[in-house]
């Protein structure tokens, strides 16, 4: 098929390269000149393990990257990848969807062909039909005759996005029209996944829903976590002895820092503002945000607690990323951390295998390491922010440290002396 991905971010460039790897001619729309070009040289604007390969193999062959929309007219499918950050209330703000929406239509305008028009950004209930249809069909001057509309939300976890786009659990296809959903449906076949058919605006639903749930799944370990660690009992004995039960599953019961990332906390408050403006108060959707909102701080307590006041003190961050496996620090846990570690006077070190570049735009003002070592030398106490594989090995590094003060927002290190956030 013919397929054109307008947004090439995470969810963009890797739906576009893996479409491509599964045989279909892909053209990614991105208005990132920068994007543009790194992808057409088959580089990877993101860090993302597996894509650089899929890129370099279809880069300029099946895959290519444009500023313009002139891809959209004859494709078969139009995937909407671009973002849908929080406004400052909370809910989505959908500026990137509408100038998508309308851009698309005016592309569209006097081409012949069925088209089907894809939301895979997540976008609150209502929103691809209420407002990516009617901006594409107006622009377009086109009806729904020669235009389907679909939302197929995408579940690839960043750190392990190309495994998850081609072995997905399930395949999300809401659509009003038969014709449409066919389309999209027949894109995925060689992924040979299940497929779950329903209405667009419970397509919709499902992607928030399953984001509320996981990020609520974390804060209940989270304050079950806390609860532990006043009783003097390790949290992960308990969840290894509940996530054994069918019922509940053994899959995001990390009790830690909380959760970060581009989805969980945007995509809970837009959920939340959302059900507030239609009249219903989400008690444990807000209670899920102040639990993750809280956990950072526990973290410098905590440290205070063994250390006394930070002002003047040098403290090691390890890990900045919002998670392994990525560059990525979209509302990374570490950003509270260091934001009140400064407030406080302290001096911030810090070192991460991936995301220093990225965190250096936020904070300029501390010092990035090469590696865990150089950060923990003469540091007064260490602060673990990312779940990194490789801290598990750290060890005689801790040596360098003033004083071997060591706090584990993940449940990570192998060395002896450390203390959990919540174990
Ligand atoms: N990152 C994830 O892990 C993930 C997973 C599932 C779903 N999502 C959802 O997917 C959507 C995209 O997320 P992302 O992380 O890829 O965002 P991103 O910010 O990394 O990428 C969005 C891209 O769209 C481009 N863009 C913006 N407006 C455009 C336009 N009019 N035309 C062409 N390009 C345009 C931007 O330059 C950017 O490169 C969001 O709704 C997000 O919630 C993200």
């Amino acid at each position: 098929m013919k397929i054109a991905v307008v947004g090439g971010g995470y969810v963009g460039l890797v739906t576009g390269t893996c479409l491509a790897g599964i045989g279909h001619t892909v053209t990614i729309i991105e208005i990132d000149p920068e994007k543009v070009r790194a992808i057409n040289t088959g580089k990877t604007p993101i860090f993302e393990p597996g894509l650089e390969d899929l890129l370099k193999k279809n880069a300029s062959v099946r895959l290519h990257a444009e500023p313009g929309y002139g891809a959209v007219a004859g494709a078969d499918i139009v995937f909407i990848c671009v973002g849908t950050p929080p406004a400052a209330d909370g809910s989505a703000d959908l500026s990137f969807i509408r100038s998508a929406g309308m851009s698309i239509g005016n592309a569209l305008k006097g081409t012949e062909p069925y088209c089907a028009v894809v939301t895979k950004s997540t976008v609150p209930p209502g929103t691809t039909e209420n407002v990516v249809q009617p901006l594409v069909l107006k622009a377009s001057g086109k009806t729904l005759q020669s235009i389907g509309f679909v939302m197929n939300p995408e579940f690839l976890r960043e750190g392990r996005a190309v495994e998850d786009f081609m072995h997905p659990d399930r395949i999300v296809i809401g659509s009003s029209d038969r014709k449409a959903g066919d389309i999209v449906a027949a894109a995925y076949q060689p992924l040979a996944a299940p497929v779950i058919r329903t209405g667009i605006a419970a397509a919709e639903m499902i992607k928030y829903t399953s984001n509320a749930f996981l990020a609520t799944k974390i804060s209940f370990s989270n304050e079950i976590g806390n609860i532990c660690k006043r009783l003097g009992i390790d949290v992960y004995e308990v969840m290894k002895g509940v996530g054994l039960d069918p019922r509940i599953g053994p899959l995001f019961l990390n009790a830690g820092a909380g959760f970060g990332g581009s989805c969980f906390p945007k995509d809970v408050a837009a959920l939340t503002a959302l059900a507030k403006e239609r009249g219903e108060e989400p008690l444990l959707l807000a209670a899920a945000l102040a639990i993750n909102e809280r956990q950072p701080h526990r973290m410098v307590a905590l440290l205070e607690e063994k250390i006394g006041p930070v002002s003047g003190k040098r403290i090691a961050v390890l890990g900045l990323a919002f998670k392994d496996n990525t560059d990525d620090i979209r509302d990374s846990r570490a950003i509270p951390v260091i934001r009140e570690l400064l407030e406080k006077g302290a001096g911030i070190v810090a070192f991460d295998p991936m995301a220093s570049e990225n965190m250096r735009r936020i904070f300029p003002e501390i010092e990035y390491f090469p590696s865990a070592a150089g950060a923990l030398t003469g540091a007064d106490g260490c602060l673990v922010m990312t779940e990194w594989p490789e801290f598990s090995s750290l060890d005689r590094e801790f040596d360098l440290m003033a004083h071997k003060v060591i706090i584990e927002g993940r449940r990570i290190l192998s060395c002896k002396e450390k203390e959990g956030i919540c174990w």
